[in-house]
């Protein structure tokens, strides 16, 4: 697969007399696709019916012309004026029962039909007109599903569809009542119609039905991409693509992706750091012009597994952005590092956002390609360095990792409905374990719970999964890796009841949990010779063998066969014991790396990137801060 190099353009906002020379000077800096459309419905159909695709076919033929390939996106994620004057019902409500305005983007609810409808025959008109257009190399669906907080909209419309999930998931109300413990605070209902969607109650909602409905919102997200690839598959045979978020988890991304055909995702390094990731200040400062070392690769290992591989990135940071609480500009090369990284953990495309900083609009402040008077900005030498480096480099070969992390979008929601701890984050749990293990050295999968096959992983991870099927236990015990469940694994039934004894449930493993405790930041229970547990803390019983206990003799760590289980939340020093002695049986050679070093394997080679703002000498190779090298794998 050959590796190329994108930008997001958006011709509407500039005057035609300069597409010529934009895309020449696209194709002239080594970027070969470009992405545009995605937000053009108030130039496509400025009145209801009234379509105007006369200026997106010039922008086309002009791109193209230059050589360019075309991403075309359906510009759902914005809604015209009209529109929303067409459905006033459409826009989405929030956990206050207030209506998110007309006026930025994303203003609509996934259960309005009307909307999704007419989100429908937009993709139709465009697929008709350009899905058998050569120049059209492939399409993105709406954008970033779950931004500025979508997925979750308490609207009239999404209570009715709640409704009706609700009558075909349980088919009898007494089911429901039953699944859900109604009977808990006189809570009963007599039929799917008394049924409210869970915002505004005097105390907290009953957490049964809080995890019903964010199930039900996911699927709409589903439900709602699903509509618009019924109508695009048979007019064209481009890919169909998404672009995922950072940190985005209210929908499953899995479940989405297997209407598509490629994932991407929108890579804002600094921002993220600024805006959605833990840290004490001094990681902040250490990082604030590179981002969070782990961040990026997080997200690339993740989305990798959506569509089999294929993956892009979408919209990478090119300087600074406008929308964090701070925006400090990349340190030089950063711009350079995070593409080489998005490649080196196998994107077929990276794509910078934006071409040219544009001077009006919610996003003037947000850097592009080129300033604002098309003079070339700092983020562009950095491409052509990319691309000339692409040029000359071989083919990166991808390869199975040889540690798998499970990820799981319904443990999220349903630590999120019911925590028990205010810091018990399902993400940062996964998180901090996959920064655990690249501190090691190590290349990660991050996989589904259903994933079909674990055969060759040496170690498996699955912290926080709340729900370890039968079938995910055969896939790890038929591994040869050594397997890690824990904390709260299956504690909790998918209707959100404690399992009784409360979990794990594990084959050949005499292990129950008693009791759980959280813990508040700044306090922890420390393990006897090192680490400790933070956050999370439970109480086992059984006669597993015990690997680690506290210092009051109480087992945080519990098996010896080929699972283990995790009582609590490891601090990072607990971690690298964990992940040490696990790779110790499984025969794995840890490469433990200086602080913000990372390392990624390919098939054929090892990349080392240095997020560090010191140099680093790692294996022979200087790396200067944000340097990069790579080298071929013995
Ligand atoms: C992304 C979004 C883009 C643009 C960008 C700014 O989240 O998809 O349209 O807003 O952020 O950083």
């Amino acid at each position: 697969m050959k590796r190329a190099l994108g930008v997001c353009y958006y011709p509407e906002h500039w005057p035609e007399e300069m597409w010529a020379q934009d895309a020449v000077n696209m194709v002239e800096a080594g970027i070969s696709w470009v992405r545009i459309g995605e937000f053009a419905w108030s130039r496509l159909e400025p009145k209801e019916g009234l379509f105007e695709f006369d200026w997106l076919d010039r922008a086309i033929a002009t791109l193209a012309d230059a050589g360019l390939k075309v991403v075309l996106g359906t510009p759902s994620a914005t809604p015209p004026r009209w529109m929303v004057e067409k459905y006033p019902k459409m826009l989405a409500i929030d956990d206050q029962g207030r209506p998110r305005m007309f006026g930025s983007r994303r203003h609509y609810c996934h259960s309005h039909a009307g909307y999704c409808d007419a989100a429908a025959v937009m993709a139709r008109r465009l697929g008709k007109r350009y899905g058998r257009d050569g120049r059209i190399a492939a399409w993105q669906i709406d954008n970033e599903y779950g931004c500025h907080d979508t997925v979750l909209s308490f609207s009239d419309a999404a209570r009715d569809a709640f409704r009706n999930w609700l009558a075909q998931q349980y088919q009898s109300i007494d089911a429901l009542n039953r699944a859900w413990g109604n009977v808990f605070w006189s809570m009963e209902y007599a039929n799917f119609e008394q049924i409210e969607l869970p915002l505004l109650t005097v105390t907290e909602p009953n957490p049964a039905h809080v995890l019903a409905f964010r199930r039900f919102a996911s699927d709409q997200v589903v439900a709602w991409n699903a509509a618009q690839v019924r109508v695009l598959r048979p007019l064209t045979d481009a890919p169909l693509i998404h672009n995922y978020m950072g940190r985005v988890t209210e929908f499953d991304h899995f479940a989405l992706a297997r209407d598509l055909d490629i994932a991407s995702w929108d890579s804002y390094p600094i921002g993220f750091l600024s805006d959605r990731l833990e840290g004490d200040a001094l990681h902040k400062a250490r990082y604030l012009h590179q981002g969070d070392p782990d961040m990026q690769a997080f997200h690339h290992d993740l989305y990798r597994s959506l569509n089999g591989g294929r993956w892009w990135v979408m919209e990478q940071q090119p300087g600074p952005v406008n929308w964090a609480p701070y925006n400090p500009a990349p340190m030089p090369g950063m711009v350079r590092l995070w593409s080489w990284e998005a490649f080196a953990h196998g994107a077929e495309v990276v794509s910078y956002f934006r071409w040219r900083q544009v001077p009006f609009g919610q996003e003037q402040m947000h850097a592009g390609l080129r300033y604002p008077d098309d003079t070339v900005a700092p983020g562009l030498e950095e491409v052509r360095q990319v691309a000339e480096e692409l040029a000359g480099m071989p083919e990166v070969v991808p390869a199975q990792a040889p540690v798998a992390l499970i990820f799981d979008y319904a443990s999220d929601w349903t630590w999120k409905t019911l925590p028990q701890g205010a810091d018990f984050d399902y993400f940062r749990l996964v998180f901090e374990a996959y920064r655990a293990l690249r501190r090691q050295g190590l290349s990660v999968d991050i996989l589904p719970p259903d994933v079909a096959d674990l055969k060759d992983y040496r170690i498996i991870l699955a912290p926080g999964l709340a729900q370890v099927s039968d079938a995910l236990q055969e896939r790890m015990t038929g591994s040869s890796a050594r397997c890690l469940v824990g904390p709260r694994a299956n504690q909790v039934t998918p209707d959100l009841s404690l399992t009784v004894p409360m979990g794990p449930n594990l084959e050949n493993l005499d292990v129950t949990v008693r009791r759980v405790e959280s813990l508040p930041p700044g306090t922890k229970r420390p393990v006897e010779d090192g680490g400790a547990v933070v956050h999370w803390a439970e109480h086992l019983d059984g006669t597993a063998d015990v690997q680690l206990a506290d210092y009051d003799g109480r087992a945080v760590l519990v098996g010896s066969g080929s699972i283990r289980y995790l009582g609590g939340w490891p601090d990072p020093a607990l971690w690298e014991r964990i992940i040490g002695a696990l790779a110790e049986e499984a025969e794995l050679k840890l490469t433990p790396v200086p602080q913000g070093l990372r390392l990624r394997d390919t098939g054929s080679h090892r990349f080392a990137f240095n997020y560090a703002p010191e140099p680093v000498i790692w294996e022979g190779h200087e790396l200067p801060p944000a340097g990069v090298a790579w080298w071929p794998l013995p």
